[in-house]
């Protein structure tokens, strides 16, 4: 491919980052423009996700020099947002949400307005979802998938998801010399809303003795049962716990954001359920990761990712396969609807790889 730096960029693109950050969103940011630049394209930022794309825009310009240096951040430049008045899903199983015609209009007028030609958005499905519908309103776009969780259809992976489990492997491992020190059962809750990916990944390869996954229904006095012979013979016990796992009545919402329920307390809840059941019988111990998984910068592997999604992603734009997302599949990058993207989750099965070498191995998985 024969490329030139051309004197005056004539078409303009606009970069859109929205729903929760994640390690890596720079990096995409960063090579979209590099690469776009070398193929005569000019960007702006639009702020604060889809909110900088509506009235009062929110929007920076995106040339070189405010790509330089930022691709081993952690975070956005852009900053973003989950809430806002362009939620393509809401509610606690993220059902589809029909956006305003007034608001997708003032969407695309303000795209006209800064002579923006079309988008290249950056999200997981619900921003895929809006993306959809403002592509309705012939909004060229293109879709990079983005969730720290890895629960978006047509991807194998998403960037952020790596640095997450490698934050959450760091922490289980240091939380097996302690537990072990004190003989305690130590619950260390991962992020995954609906989908159990970091906590399998993690718990796995950091040797945790039990991991508690969304996806499956939890047996309380199964586990109870686990730990009583667990504690016997081994002494301590560190627990993998996924901050979705379904707990029946003891729910874990404690707060509602954009109609989004706020999960927390998995670990908590767990380690309460367990007292009640078996008081003073165990050390219990929590512990939170929470945001820790989705902050500072990209391991090595998430910068690979996020820099070959930027390029694809430019290449498609240029080629003109709008309302197309770039994927990875095996260890290609390509191609898939948005539409089929972001229609459902990717949600872990039993028959999963590494839930069937963690189940060899002898871990407690629910
Ligand atoms: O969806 C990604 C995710 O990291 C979930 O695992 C978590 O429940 C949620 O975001 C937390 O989002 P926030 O605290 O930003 O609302």
């Amino acid at each position: 491919m024969s490329i030139n730096i051309p004197p005056e960029a004539t078409r303009k693109i606009g970069i859109l980052n929205s729903g929760g950050d994640c390690a890596g969103l720079n990096t995409v940011i960063a090579s979209i423009v590099k690469f776009g630049v070398r193929l005569g394209y000019s960007f702006v930022g639009f702020e604060k996700g889809w909110e900088g794309l509506l009235d009062p825009v929110m929007y920076r310009d995106l040339d070189l020099d405010a790509v330089r240096g930022i691709s081993h951040l952690g975070g956005t430049i852009l900053r973003t947002t989950n809430k806002g008045r362009f939620a393509g899903k809401t509610g606690e199983r993220g059902q589809p949400n029909e956006i305003p015609a007034a608001i997708l209009e003032m969407a695309r007028n303000n795209l006209r307005i800064l002579g923006v030609e079309g988008l290249i958005v950056i999200g997981g499905d619900g921003t895929l979802a809006a993306a959809m519908q403002l592509s309705k309103y012939g909004v060229p776009i293109i879709g990079v998938p983005k969730s720290i969780d890895n629960d978006l259809s047509g991807t194998d992976l998403t960037f952020g998801f790596s640095t997450a489990v490698s934050v959450a492997v760091g922490a289980l491992d240091k939380i097996h010399t302690t537990a072990s020190s004190h003989e305690r059962v130590f619950f260390v809750e991962c992020m995954g809303r609906h989908a159990g990916w970091i906590t399998l990944h993690s718990g796995l390869a950091a040797n945790a003795n039990a991991i508690l996954l969304p996806e499956f229904e939890f047996d309380l006095n199964g586990f109870i049962d686990f730990l009583e012979h667990r504690t016997e013979t081994r002494g301590s016990t560190v627990v993998a716990v996924s901050e979705g796992l379904d707990l029946g009545q003891h729910h874990l919402s404690v707060g509602i954001e954009s109609s989004e329920i706020r999960l927390h307390g998995a670990a908590d809840t767990l380690m309460h359920a367990i007292e009640e059941k078996v008081p003073g019988k165990y050390e219990l111990r929590t512990v939170v990761l929470g945001h820790t998984q989705r902050g500072g910068a990209p391991i090595a592997a998430d910068r690979l990712l996020a820099k070959e999604f930027g390029v694809a992603a430019i290449e498609a734009y240029d080629a003109e396969k709008f309302g197309m997302m770039v994927s990875l599949r095996g260890q290609s990058i390509g191609l898939t609807s948005i539409m089929d993207a972001s229609k459902s989750l990717k949600l872990l099965t039993r028959s999963d790889p590494y839930y069937q070498t963690a189940h060899r191995l002898g871990v407690y998985l629910n």
